[in-house]
């Protein structure tokens, strides 16, 4: 195996879906995440939403969502085009290795590429979720100062990074 295996991202179609389905995180991070199989469900039906698989060598080993209508993350407008992040996960069996920040690093550009009218990424993480936290703020991700309370595990921070131009 090489030592920097290849690390993409790109819209799930049906030929992804059973080996996301087999996606997990671990027990205590269901406080921060929902279980995929509704996760991947809620997004394929939500208007806006677009669902995401992390490939790890072309195997899925995370899975996050777009939201399009970005107001749905902290009940909140933005004065700049701004896409919802939300769900981000990388499988238990995966995690510590550096594949998460590659992930996101890999999420952004391919919202820059795709969506070039899009200026900022928002975000809400738990107060408690000290390893996303710390991605995120590595990632170029910023609190807004505002923490959003409508999560089912306590309050979040707002974050919001900038895409390339
Ligand atoms: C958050 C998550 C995506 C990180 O993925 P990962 O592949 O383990 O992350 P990486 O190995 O790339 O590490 C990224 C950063 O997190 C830190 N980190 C990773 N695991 C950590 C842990 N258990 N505790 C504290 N920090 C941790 C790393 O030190 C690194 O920070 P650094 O660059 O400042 O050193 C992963 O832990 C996860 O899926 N968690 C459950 C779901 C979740 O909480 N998602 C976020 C919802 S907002």
């Amino acid at each position: 195996m090489p030592d920097h295996p290849d690390i993409r991202v790109q819209p799930i179609d049906a030929s992804l879906r059973s080996a996301l389905l087999e996606l997990a995180v671990h027990e205590a991070q269901y406080d921060f995440v929902g279980p995929i199989a509704v996760s991947l469900v809620d997004a394929e039906a939500c208007e806006g939403s677009e669902p995401m698989a992390i490939l790890r060598d072309g195997a899925p080993i995370g899975f996050y969502r777009l939201e399009y209508r970005p107001r749905s993350i902290a009940d909140m407008d933005f004065e700049r085009a701004t896409v919802g992040l939300r769900s981000f996960f990388i499988d238990a069996r995966w995690q510590g290795q550096g594949l998460g920040a590659r992930a996101l690093a890999a999420a952004l550009a391919d919202l820059a590429q795709r969506h070039p009218q899009m200026r900022d990424v928002v975000l809400t993480v738990n107060l408690r979720n000290t390893a996303a936290l710390a991605l995120y703020r590595r990632a170029g991700f910023r609190e807004t100062g505002g923490l959003y309370h409508g999560g089912r595990s306590g309050p979040q921070h707002v974050m919001l990074c900038a895409l390339p131009l």
